[in-house]
């Protein structure tokens, strides 16, 4: 038997732009995600081409109403959909629900003097379904996800005045939701900002031209992270019980043979992604992202007192996502590239991959809590996990997902010996997907992650009805063991 703490967060995740819609009604303002598309003409495997937005495409799409192709902009409509939702997952046993606030619902500019009244209830309205069974809410404040007015009109996270205006947002829904609300997260993948500047800091390359863009995406970094601890700061000082996280993209990057150097290049390629939890936890810029700047000739303004800031709000747990990893080699002449979320290295040969290419390693799960582990000593916790695939629903209306109820199986097997055998403070594990929703890096519908199918295509045509698929009932046997599970359950 494995055996799991009474309080263990088992659960599901979810980002507002990809399940909410609604993009436009009952005051909300337009969202950056509202300016991405599903590409059919680019190679979804190339996700920086689908996902590359320049000032000619928001112009388009602030003139385009009435098309479907922005599929953010409809989601899965849990925006009405939400009590259904939140029953069907109630019913299936999970103990937390991740979710996003889409901050355009609360200040749709960004700059507005009061909040968006309509927004504050919509999730007032949902974190209490949630308490009615007993679901606890793990809130991100920003995932991928900011004011277009802010990019039009202060070149988002790279204008220092921006942070006060999230300041101003996040305080507000913090104040809101305060008397249901424990777990906070900042921002999502904070570090995915180097790979996707657009979808995680607004950042227009055209918008830079005289500018080191480099240096801007660093600038703005920066800025998301005096934001997060003045995020810290605010739940510390008013609200003792609140915790905060950093989260990060963890995705395992192997040497891609005993050669040490690549054995050293994997542990260089390691440290971009620690960089980013190594200031939040540890509260200041590494030595090695400095000497970077320095050789790179990066300037990045810190003002002194950003500095203490830093060192005095350090982030609480650290949140992470996992799904796959990849190799590392320093010359990768001739080796073939797998994708690995929205970053790719070597291809491993030992791993199977997924339809969009990234590799399935659920060890790299369990290497990452003890990584995690050993270089921080504090509380984790596995906000996202899961498989994209493209379901096939059949005549009878079932989905059979043996494919993901086996990725699952394996990647929770290993967290469980992890917990087991590693002395890892694990705080709970959620899956990527609720429902299916709209895919962050390919704006598709089609790849889909959720335990519950919903009736929609690439182009925003179906019903939105709901079904239950194969993997909702083996999640939903998982966790009807309650603390004790069988080891055979994995097998
Ligand atoms: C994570 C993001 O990195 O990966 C999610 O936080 C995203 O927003 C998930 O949906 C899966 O990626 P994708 O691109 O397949 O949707």
């Amino acid at each position: 038997m494995y055996k799991v703490q009474d309080e263990f967060l088992w659960g599901v995740a979810t980002s507002a732009s990809q399940i909410e819609g609604a993009w436009n009604i009952d005051g909300k303002g337009m969202s950056i995600a509202d300016c991405l598309r599903y590409r059919p003409e680019i190679d979804v495997k190339n996700y920086k081409k689908v996902n590359e937005v320049d000032t000619k495409e928001i112009q388009q799409a602030l003139t385009d109403k009435e098309s479907k192709n922005w599929a953010k902009r409809y989601g899965v409509d849990f925006y009405h959909h939400y009590k259904e939702d939140i029953a069907q997952l109630a019913e299936m046993g999970i103990k937390a629900f991740r979710f996003s606030i889409a901050w355009t619902r609360i200040f749709p500019n960004g700059v507005d003097t009061t909040p968006n009244q309509k927004g504050l209830d919509f999730y007032l309205g949902l974190v209490k379904e949630l308490k009615k069974y007993h679901i606890e809410p793990i809130v991100t404040l920003s995932h991928y996800d900011m004011p277009l007015h802010l990019v039009l009109n202060y070149d988002a996270w790279y204008d220092r005045r921006v942070i006060n205006m999230y300041e101003m947002f996040a305080t507000t829904i913090i104040d809101h939701l305060s008397e249901y609300v424990k777990f906070w997260i900042p921002f999502n993948e904070i570090d995915s900002i180097v790979r996707h500047p657009f979808a995680s800091a607004g950042l227009v390359k055209d918008r830079f031209e005289e500018r080191n863009f480099e240096e801007v995406i660093y600038q703005s970094m920066h800025h998301q992270f005096i934001a997060s601890s003045l995020i810290v700061k605010y739940c510390h000082k008013h609200y003792p019980d609140m915790q905060v996280g950093s989260m990060i993209t963890k995705t395992t990057v192997y040497p891609y043979n005993s050669d040490p150097q690549n054995v050293l290049q994997s542990l260089k390629q390691m440290r971009e992604v620690y960089a980013f939890s190594d200031i939040q936890i540890r509260g200041s810029y590494p030595e090695y992202l400095l000497k970077r700047f320095e050789q790179q000739q990066i300037h990045i303004e810190i003002p002194h007192e950003d500095i203490s800031l830093l060192a005095e709000n350090t982030a609480d747990f650290i949140a992470f996502s996992y799904y796959s990893s990849v190799c590392a080699a320093v010359d990768t002449d001739g080796l073939k590239v797998s994708l690995a979320n929205t970053t790719s290295g070597v291809y491993n040969r030992f791993l199977p991959q997924t339809e969009w290419g990234w590799q399935i390693d659920p060890l790299g799960i369990r290497i990452s809590l003890i990584e995690l582990t050993d270089r921080y000593n504090k509380p984790l916790f596995i906000v996202e996990n899961g498989l994209g695939a493209a379901d096939e629903l059949t005549e009878e209306n079932q989905v059979h997902d043996k494919y993901r109820i086996d990725y699952l199986s394996q990647h929770i097997n290993q967290v469980l010996c992890s917990l087991e055998e590693d002395g890892i403070n694990l705080l709970g594990y959620c899956t990527w997907g609720a429902t299916d929703m709209i895919s962050a890096s390919t704006n598709q519908m089609s790849k889909r992650y959720g335990f519950i199918y919903v009736d929609l295509d690439d182009f925003g045509n179906g019903s939105f009805r709901r079904l239950k698929k194969d993997s909702y009932f083996w999640y939903q046997k998982l966790l009807g063991f309650g603390n004790e599970i069988p080891k055979e359950f994995f097998l």
